[in-house]
């Protein structure tokens, strides 16, 4: 669509290209000047595995920059939701921190990923290992029935540089157990441990150095991780997939993707 000089919509600027869902943003919630999430309507005819991620960017180019977001809300969400870091000058981030209920956002169509439960063999736990924004496919996880049927015990740690980051954990879980349809499966099932690494907190550190000494399992009541009973998903910085991986792999475990299930998955937490 041709504009003219002067014209105040932006939005209407750029078609929508072909093959992506435009979708329309629901409410945005800003928790510090690093991270918000954000809810937009979902197409009718999308499918996706909890813990998947999508390419989502906004109709403010003849190209837009897209980014992989995973799906922070469970399969059966009448809505999708993300949770998303801001980085000052970031292609999209940048853009995309300012949305409003009522804009546009793109979606392409197909949701992929390696977090998911197929990829998983069965097990008596699952740990589910995020750092910042690497909450999201857990988000995710968390609120799916299927996870409770497929483990016993549900363990989702959460490492932040400071206090404030952890909010969005901390209310997702506790709106759970008020919610109809996961209350009763997560009540005595799922436990949430968040650490902080900058600033002082009940429970402080890298949750890699929690898992390395031991003081984790003490805090949680739980036996020391092994291959034969437990499963882990790992998303989050680079460092700690890294870190958490060979402390994993250390312990006997071996790495699983959708093609050949395993002990493990890991996943980066996308946007930078
Ligand atoms: P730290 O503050 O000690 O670097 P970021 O905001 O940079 O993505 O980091 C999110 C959290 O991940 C921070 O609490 C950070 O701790 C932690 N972290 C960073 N690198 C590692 C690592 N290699 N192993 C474990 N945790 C890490």
């Amino acid at each position: 669509m041709n504009t003219r000089a002067g014209d105040i919509e932006p939005a209407a600027e750029f078609p929508i290209p072909s093959n992506v869902f435009a979708e329309t943003v629901t409410m945005v919630e800003h928790y510090t000047d690093r991270l918000f999430r954000f809810r937009i309507t979902r197409p009718q005819t999308l499918r996706f595995r909890s813990g998947e991620f999508v390419m989502i960017g906004l109709p403010n180019a003849e190209k837009p920059v897209f980014r992989a977001y995973s799906i922070a809300s469970p399969s059966w969400d009448e809505e999708l939701e993300f949770f998303s870091i801001k980085v000052p000058g970031g292609p999209l981030t940048e853009h995309l921190q300012r949305i409003e209920p009522g804009d546009t956002v793109l979606m392409k169509k197909k949701p992929t990923g390696t977090l998911v439960n197929d990829a998983l063999l069965p097990g008596r736990r699952v740990y589910m290992f995020s750092t910042g924004t690497g909450i999201a496919p857990f988000a995710s996880l968390i609120r799916d029935p299927e996870t409770y049927e497929k483990f016993d015990q549900v363990i989702l740690t959460h490492t932040c540089r400071e206090v404030a980051e952890l909010k969005y954990g901390q209310d997702l879980v506790a709106a759970m157990s008020e919610d109809p349809l996961v209350g009763e499966f997560t009540e005595g099932h799922l436990t949430h441990y968040a650490t902080v690494t900058r600033e002082p907190h009940a429970t402080e550190g890298r949750i890699t150095d929690l898992v390395t000494s031991g003081k984790f399992f003490e805090d949680i009541g739980m036996p020391p991780m092994s291959p034969e009973e437990d499963r882990a998903m790992i998303c989050g910085s680079m460092g700690m997939l890294h870190d958490m991986k060979a402390i994993l792999e250390g312990k006997g475990f071996t790495e699983g993707s959708n093609s050949a299930p395993g002990q493990f998955v890991v996943e980066r937490a996308f946007v930078d």
